[in-house]
C-alpha cells in the first residue's frame, strides 16, 4: 500500500515515520508512505500556500491552486482509490475505518490547516474528510500520522504476531484485557493467578470476561453498537 501526504510541514512526520511499527513496516515494503510540501507546489514567489477569505472574516484560507496542482501530478502518476482531507468536522475515524483503509493500495491524506482550505478542493478531489476527535488540533498532520500508524499496523504481515493486530482494543468491538509480565509479585501485586495456571481454556475465558467487564465499564456504547 501506498500513502502520499500532502502538507505543509514534511519534517513533523520524519520522527514518526522512522520509528518503531511505522518504520519497520516501510522498511519491508508492506508500506510505502510519501510526503509533499505544498510549498513546492506554489507559483508565489514567496512560496505562498494561503489567502484571506472571500467576503472577510478571521484566519486564513489554504488556496486551490497548490493542492489542486499537486493532487494532479500525483494522480498522474497512478491511480488512487480515495482521497482524504483531515478536518476536525469530517467523520470521525475509528478501527472499522483503519481496517477499511488498509485494503486501497493508493490513497492520498491532505492536511487540512489554517482556518480551512478552499472548499472547492472538497469538491473537486476529496472523497470524504476523516476527523480523529472531537477537539481542534492546530493542523491536520498530527491527525495524518493516526491514521498512517492505525492504518499501517492492521496490514497484514506488519505486526510480526500475526495474532497481535486482531487482539487490539475494538477490534470486535470489546477493549483488550488486561497484560502481564515478569515478575509475578511486584512488591505483594500479584499478577491474577489464572494467568500462570498454563491452562490456555480458562486464561482464554478469563481475558474474554475481562474485556466485557472493561468495556461495561469504560465504554458501554461500544457494546450497544452490537
Ligand atoms: N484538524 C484539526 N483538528 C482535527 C481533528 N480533530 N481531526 C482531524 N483533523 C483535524
Amino acid at each position: 500500500m501506498r500513502i502520499d501526504i500532502l502538507t505543509l510541514f514534511p519534517e513533523m512526520f520524519v520522527g514518526v515515520l522512522g520509528n518503531s511499527i511505522l518504520k519497520r513496516a516501510i522498511e519491508k515494503k508492506y508500506l510505502e508512505v510519501y510526503t509533499h510540501n505544498l510549498r513546492d507546489y506554489s507559483k508565489d514567489k514567496h512560496r505562498r500556500v494561503d489567502d484571506y477569505p472571500f467576503g472577510g472574516g478571521a484566519g486564513m484560507v489554504m488556496m486551490i491552486e497548490p493542492i489542486a496542482d499537486c493532487i494532479e501530478h500525483l494522480k498522474s502518476e497512478r491511480k488512487y482509490d480515495a482521497i482524504f482531507m483531515t478536518a476536525p468536522d469530517g467523520k470521525t475515524f475509528n478501527q472499522q475505518k483503519a481496517n477499511e483503509l488498509s485494503m486501497y493500495n493508493n490513497i492520498i491524506i491532505l492536511c487540512g490547516h489554517y482556518k480551512g482550505i478552499d472548499e472547492r478542493v472538497r469538491e473537486l478531489y476529496v472523497t470524504e474528510d476523516i476527523s480523529i476527535g472531537d477537539y481542534v488540533l492546530s493542523g491536520g498532520e498530527l491527525a495524518a500520522m493516526v491514521i498512517t500508524d492505525a492504518i499501517a499496523r492492521v496490514i497484514p504481515g506488519v505486526i510480526s504476531d500475526g495474532a497481535s493486530a486482531l487482539s487490539d482494543s475494538f477490534q470486535d468491538n470489546l477493549l483488550s484485557a488486561p497484560v502481564f509480565t515478569r515478575p509475578s509479585d511486584y512488591k505483594g501485586h500479584k499478577v491474577p493467578e489464572i494467568l500462570l495456571s498454563g491452562n490456555d481454556k480458562l486464561i482464554n475465558e478469563w481475558r474474554y470476561n475481562q474485556q466485557l467487564t472493561r468495556t461495561m465499564e469504560r465504554r458501554p456504547d461500544l457494546l450497544q453498537n452490537e
